[in-house]
């Protein structure tokens, strides 16, 4: 039997692509990093492209509504993943912006900067070349369903508006930020409803995509399943 064990990409099936998609605040990123560690594959947060994106337009002072000269911003940009003492930063043009794309501006930007076809174009491609070896473990809102279709691994996270809110503000007040969580709430599902309805590779869960809502569940439950299966899709594969 061969289900399962087709070669995608000329890549075998024991290092897959394990594609996470789903909203702003679902554990994502959490989860999908705990995840490559694990598994000893590369980390890419997809997200965080978008919003170096958002950025540099903002230190250029493009506004919005030239989206031409955002693409060709993007277009120019050097976007890089390295591990710096064992933290995972990412460098725009060389300079370390980690930090200042978690802006609330920056933030703001990302969504409908996210939404210029010029710009996924250009970021989907670094994503499709980061991606073509395997044995990662992408993150966003397009994996499954527009930049790697055939992903092997295919999940899609998500919880109610109000328990990712509180993520957030966890987040944000560990890292010394006062926060209102109704507010985060309620920017979180405009962020939402522009990054679903956006004409270009909106937000929604792949057919083939398994759905887990995290409401309730520990982290280490999430990561527990997503690793099951993708054990049982590597094991499928080879004694198939
Ligand atoms: O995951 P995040 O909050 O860091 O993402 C920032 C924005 O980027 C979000 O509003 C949607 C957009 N995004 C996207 O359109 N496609 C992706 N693959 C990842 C993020």
């Amino acid at each position: 039997m061969t289900f399962g064990c087709s070669i995608v990409y000329n890549r075998p099936m024991h290092r897959p692509i394990i594609a996470i998609d789903g909203p702003a605040g679902s554990g994502k990123s959490t989860v999908a990093k705990i995840i490559a560690d694990k598994l000893g594959y590369t980390y890419i947060d997809t997200g965080a492209m978008y919003r170096a994106v958002a950025l540099k337009s903002i230190e250029a002072g493009i506004p919005l509504d030239e989206p031409d000269k955002i693409v060709e911003l993007a277009n120019r940009m050097d976007i890089q993943f390295r591990q710096v003492d064992d933290t995972r930063r990412i460098f725009a043009d060389g300079q370390d912006v980690t930090e200042a794309i978690r802006t609330p501006d920056a933030t703001r930007l990302s969504s409908p900067v996210s939404a210029i076809p010029g710009v996924r174009h250009r970021l989907v491609q670094i994503q499709r070349d980061m991606g073509k070896a395997g044995g990662i473990v992408m993150e966003g809102r397009d994996i499954g369903t527009y930049v790697f279709p055939n992903a092997q691994v295919k999940i899609f996270l998500t919880a109610s508006a109000e328990e990712r809110a509180r993520r957030r503000c966890k987040d944000l007040e560990r890292a010394g930020v006062k926060c209102d969580q109704e507010q985060v709430a309620k920017e979180i599902k405009e962020r939402d409803e522009r990054d679903s309805t956006r004409a270009m590779a909106p937000l929604k869960q792949a057919e083939d995509a398994v759905l887990i809502n995290t409401d309730g569940m520990s982290i280490e439950e999430v990561v527990e399943e997503i690793i099951g299966i993708h054990n049982r899709k590597v094991n499928q594969c080879c004694t198939g």
